[in-house]
């Protein structure tokens, strides 16, 4: 049967933040794309169906990116010198702006892609450029790939050159509109549209409620920036005054989750208020914690604990290009180290995360904004990952989780990915 298959190893998942699961030598069971169990051994309804065996590998779940910027692949890696805004004029926009040129945009997106789908990750939530024609091309890549996830147009019609800001509200709503319409037509299974204004400084008054009107009628989750970095946070303050904090100017068009609203993701929120924590809480807002490029664009240090300890949802994002690696692996192990720096620096009351709670976020945690998607508990999509650490050589017997941790931290991933499927769907 077609998506129904056993993987056979040392079995690892999270169910919450607090409650890791290891199963050594044990037989994860898949039917038709979804997860059936973790046995210790295989019950024998299920012995007529075919096993790869790991040997002594990792199993665990695929890994979510929730905030990455598939256009600026081009220039990861580079051009950090800079602090956001000024970073944003000088690198981003001139970069993002020869997308208009399709075969330009067709070798970046190429690139990012095939990068993609040989990581860890198996589902994202990306932001692609304004460009109408060239996005469609970066859905029809991630489909062909067999990853899943969201995609968005992105909308901008102030506070950027010429040459890639949207000439008015209305075109930027029409395109976005024409987007949807093309969307519908390829009829995607694994891909779907994501409403994207870039974030406040981007989008005026005029388009955000053009934007609201689309969300609804197309039924949209969206995706966007909050209290990033300081510079953004002040000139927000000067283009929004009656807005008392900076989510509430997504949330005064209905832009910013809340019952009915198709979720609603949020990166970095690093330098949140109380008020706007509190509407990220009430409203189910998911954050993207993206801690390489806070640090690489000196933003700052995201209070992860406190929203942790809040319930908030947190996943995790690479953010290219502020972020340089699109490795999940190493957003979690960023994220831990960025916690410490918190501890020691701002707050010795905001516990470090420990690398089992980085674990969640980089998998259940950011992969319940893609529904059942992260972990294996029973009915979960068949995101799996097989990992190898042979090439990591060790005096004595490790324990699966401290084999993982150090696979983490190791950069396992550059040459220990040995498997992978999405839904059920095997990548390699
Ligand atoms: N805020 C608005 N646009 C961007 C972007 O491209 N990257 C980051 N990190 N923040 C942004
Ligand atoms: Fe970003």
């Amino acid at each position: 049967m077609d998506g129904s298959f056993v993987v056979k190893g040392n079995i690892i998942w999270s169910e919450s933040l607090s409650s890791i699961k290891s199963m050594e030598d044990s037989f994860l069971v898949v039917e038709e794309g979804k997860v059936k169990g973790v046995f210790k051994t295989l019950p024998s309804q299920y012995s007529s169906l075919s096993i790869y065996d790991s040997g002594n590998g990792l199993v665990v779940p695929g890994l979510s990116d929730i905030h990455v910027h598939a256009p600026q692949f081009g220039f990861r890696g580079t051009n950090l010198d800079l602090e956001l805004m000024s970073w944003l004029d000088t690198y981003t926009f001139p970069e993002e702006s020869r997308l208009a040129d399709e075969e330009y945009a067709d070798k970046v997106y190429s690139l990012f892609v095939s990068t993609i789908a040989k990581s860890a990750t198996t589902r994202l939530a990306a932001f692609a450029t304004r460009h109408t024609d060239a996005t469609l091309a970066l859905m029809d890549k991630i489909e062909e790939a067999g990853l899943s996830g969201f995609v968005g147009k992105v909308n901008m019609d102030r506070n950027a050159p010429d040459s890639l800001r949207e000439e008015s509200a209305d075109y930027s709503a029409s395109e976005t509109e024409r987007w949807l319409k093309a969307v519908e037509e390829r009829g995607y299974s694994n891909v779907k549209p994501i409403l994207t204004p870039r974030f406040i400084p981007s989008c005026t008054d005029a388009l955000m409620e053009k934007l609201s009107l689309l969300r609804d009628r197309y039924c949209l989750p969206v995706q966007s920036h909050l209290s990033e970095n300081m510079g953004e946070v002040e000139f927000v303050k000067e283009l929004s005054p009656s807005s008392a904090f900076y989510g509430d100017a997504y949330d005064r068009f209905g832009l910013f989750g809340g019952e009915g609203k198709n979720g609603c993701i949020m990166a970095h929120c690093v330098l949140s208020g109380e008020d706007e924590i509190s509407l990220i809480k009430k409203n189910g807002v998911y954050v993207a914690h993206c801690p390489e490029s806070n640090a690489n664009l000196k933003s700052g240090i995201a209070p992860l604990r406190r929203y942790l300890d809040e319930g908030i949802k947190v996943g995790l994002g690479s953010d290219i290009a502020g972020g340089t690696t699109e490795s999940i692996f190493d957003a979690m192990i960023d994220a831990v180290k960025m916690s410490k720096m918190y501890w020691r620096l701002v707050d010795d009351s905001k516990e470090p995360l420990s690398f089992k709670e980085a674990f969640f976020l980089g998998t259940k945690g950011g992969g319940s904004f893609f529904g059942k998607v992260g972990s294996f508990e029973e009915g979960y999509e068949a995101d799996i990952l097989v990992l190898s650490d042979s090439h990591i050589p060790y005096p004595r017997a490790l324990s699966p989780l401290e084999r993982l941790e150090r696979f983490a931290y190791l950069h396992g991933d550059i040459n220990g990915l040995e498997a992978k499927w999405v839904k059920g769907r095997r990548l390699f």
